[in-house]
């Protein structure tokens, strides 16, 4: 995991402010580390999405540690974020999952995202990238992966009424054109009002 100060450009190095009283959700959320670190920096609310009942309650073990209290886990189901009020968090965070679940999957958190963040809400996500060759493979042993490309994640922002703001890369790549990239996506207006 690598610690929300060492986030790449999007975040940026004044990202503090950008947690302070805000409504904060994280999708795999695993372990509830990046919503601790959100609640620290002043977020009045953080949601776990999580798959794993089992990590479910050890971060929940993990936060009451911390003395933490504004937080809520949500196992996953069908319903996406879906179970969520209408406009109701300012900053959705999903780091290092895309590349583990099927594109269904997570086209399922896409659908969902526009109707729960809030007309200036953030989603925050993280690719696994690799423009010439984007397996998608989430069940195959050998090649588990699900790598995107970029143009792959423009459309499933467009398509799901999300504009791309800002993105930035880590200092990585496997050698095969592999690398991680995080996107700042806002809430497309303009889609919603032609759709209103
Ligand atoms: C590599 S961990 C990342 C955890 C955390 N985001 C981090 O960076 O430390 C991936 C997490 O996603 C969870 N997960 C797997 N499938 C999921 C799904 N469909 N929805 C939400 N979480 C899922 C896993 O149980 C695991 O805890």
């Amino acid at each position: 995991m690598l610690p929300i100060n060492e986030l790449p450009a999007p975040i940026g190095p004044n990202h503090r402010r950008d947690f302070k009283d805000k409504v904060v959700a994280e999708i795999g959320c695993g372990g509830g580390w990046y919503l601790a670190e959100m609640l620290y920096q002043g977020a009045t609310k953080a949601i776990g999405f999580e798959a794993s009942r089992t990590v479910i309650e050890r971060a929940t073990q993990a936060l009451q540690k911390l003395k933490l209290t504004a937080y809520e886990f949500r196992e996953v189901d069908g319903r996406y974020l879906d179970v969520l009020p209408e406009k109701s968090v300012d900053i959705l965070l999903e780091i290092t999952v895309f590349q583990h679940i099927s594109e269904d999957a997570t086209k399922g958190y896409f659908r969902t995202s526009r109707r729960v963040l809030k007309n200036s809400g953030l989603f925050l996500c993280q690719f696994l990238m690799n423009d010439k060759n984007p397996l998608k493979d989430p069940y195959n042993p050998k090649e588990g992966t699900v790598y995107y490309a970029h143009k792959e994640v423009m459309e499933l922002a467009e398509d799901h009424g999300l504009r791309v703001s800002k993105y930035g890369d880590w200092k990585w790549t496997d050698g095969k054109g592999s690398y991680w990239r995080l996107y700042v996506m806002t809430p497309n207006e303009a889609r919603a009002s032609a759709k209103a």
